[in-house]
């Protein structure tokens, strides 16, 4: 994999800002976009722009064959077949479409966990709060690492599903997925994964994993804003009552009988006009991302993660968020500099035209459970970033620590 070869496909890589290139280390927040894939979405704009699954012009026609065959290309990625693949604006509505349309009975259990991202736990508290489910949660240790016997304790009788994330926005770290699933099933519960950081960076196969619900968003793997996914088990997905209806969602209208015969899945859960830009932009990522090859994307990671964690670690004054040893994160770090306010740390570094993310990273539990209770820095790095970026980076930021931190 040539680096340096991938990056000319990035438009923003080729500009200069304030005279000098961005280095770009939010990609846990979105990711830039090449241009395969800015192209497809001003393709449909300009040349056939249509509804799919309605009018029978070839312009719509076209839209609908584009739309559809983006839908074999994500269900493909992930080993799914096309109609366990429901769009959703992202990962955040992914889980809702499930916390909103699970056949819940009072009672029922919910298990999640403290290191959720706030689309992971909202949606769960607010069900909790209306009295609809019971939710109890797991605990992860400060680096973010589970004891999975914790897990099999948790589990009773009333637990319907575990809601959990795949891989942390801020510790960097993967869960063990297929022991939790094993555990899971073993008991009767189903498993959602938010996979938002975990699809994008590694070769996933939801057969072999067995999980049982799966989302994850275009926008943080090269695709555009806007569109994400929820994959399901089909005979999984047929259980659940859509909490959207409207057009394309029902085959036919009895106002006799004061009712409607719901679509197939995964129609009956897309009500109106699509995303259809976003989605066929979506497909456009996935045929990047297969080009490239993810098992080439997870071991460029590997390395970028290795070097970012072997600079960090040299800050003397830096706290950091996770493991120290890079084997077990993404090239993902949160941290921050003692004496300084993560915001302060985020707008030295953004002088110097590299981007972070500051504050709670939408992991508020996680960071109050840790004594960071202002939030962290977070750098996020992707397969296009460099070990060259990773040394600026690490020599800015040291600056920053040396002449302002404690
Ligand atoms: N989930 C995104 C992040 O971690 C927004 O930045």
């Amino acid at each position: 994999m040539n680096v340096n070869e991938i990056r000319k496909d990035f438009p923003l890589f080729q500009k200069m800002i304030n005279g000098k290139s961005i280095i770009y280390f939010d990609n846990a927040c979105t990711t830039q976009k090449p241009k395969q894939v800015i192209d497809v979405i001003m393709e449909y704009y300009s040349e056939y722009t249509g509804c799919a699954g309605r009018s029978i012009h070839k312009l719509a026609t076209k839209t609908t064959e584009k739309f559809e065959k983006a839908r074999e290309k994500v269900a493909k990625f992930i080993k799914a077949k096309p109609e366990e693949i429901i769009w959703t604006r992202n990962t955040t509505e992914a889980i809702n479409l499930i916390s909103r349309s699970f056949k819940f009975e009072k009672g029922d259990k919910v298990l999640t966990t403290n290191l959720e991202h706030s689309s992971g736990i909202i949606p769960w508290l607010h069900l909790s709060k209306k009295g609809v489910i019971d939710l109890d949660f797991v605990f992860c240790n400060e680096e973010g690492i589970f004891d999975i016997e914790d897990f099999k304790e948790k589990i009773d009788k009333k637990t319907k599903l575990i809601s959990i994330v795949f891989g942390s926005n801020v510790t960097g770290t993967k869960v063990d997925l297929k022991e939790i699933i094993k555990i899971a099933h073993d008991n009767d519960v189903l498993v959602l994964a938010d996979g938002a950081q975990t699809v994008p960076r590694i070769p996933i196969d939801v057969k072999k994993l067995d999980v049982d619900f799966l989302a994850f968003s275009a926008h943080k793997m090269c695709g555009p804003t806007g569109i994400g996914c929820l994959y399901g088990k089909l005979e999984l997905l047929k259980e659940l009552s859509p909490f959207i209806l409207g057009g394309e969602t029902i085959k036919d209208t009895f106002l006799d009988k004061k009712s409607f015969e719901i679509e197939d899945v995964p129609h009956r859960f897309e009500a109106g006009i699509q995303n259809y830009a976003g989605v066929i932009g979506f497909g456009a990522a996935i045929d990047y991302l297969s080009s490239i090859g993810m098992k080439n994307i997870e071991k460029q990671e590997r390395e970028l993660a290795k070097v970012l964690m072997e600079g960090l670690l040299e800050i003397h004054n830096l706290e950091l968020v996770g493991p120290k040893d890079w084997e077990n994160r993404n090239a993902l770090a949160a941290f921050n500099i003692r004496g300084m306010q993560p915001h302060e740390i985020a707008i030295f570094l953004d002088e110097k035209n590299i981007c972070v993310r500051s504050g709670m990273h939408c992991t508020h539990a996680f960071h109050k459970y840790i004594g960071f209770d202002k939030g962290s820095v977070r750098a996020s790095l992707y397969f296009y970033n460099t070990e060259e970026e990773v040394k600026i980076f690490i020599e800015e930021l040291n600056n920053i620590a040396k002449t302002l931190g404690k």
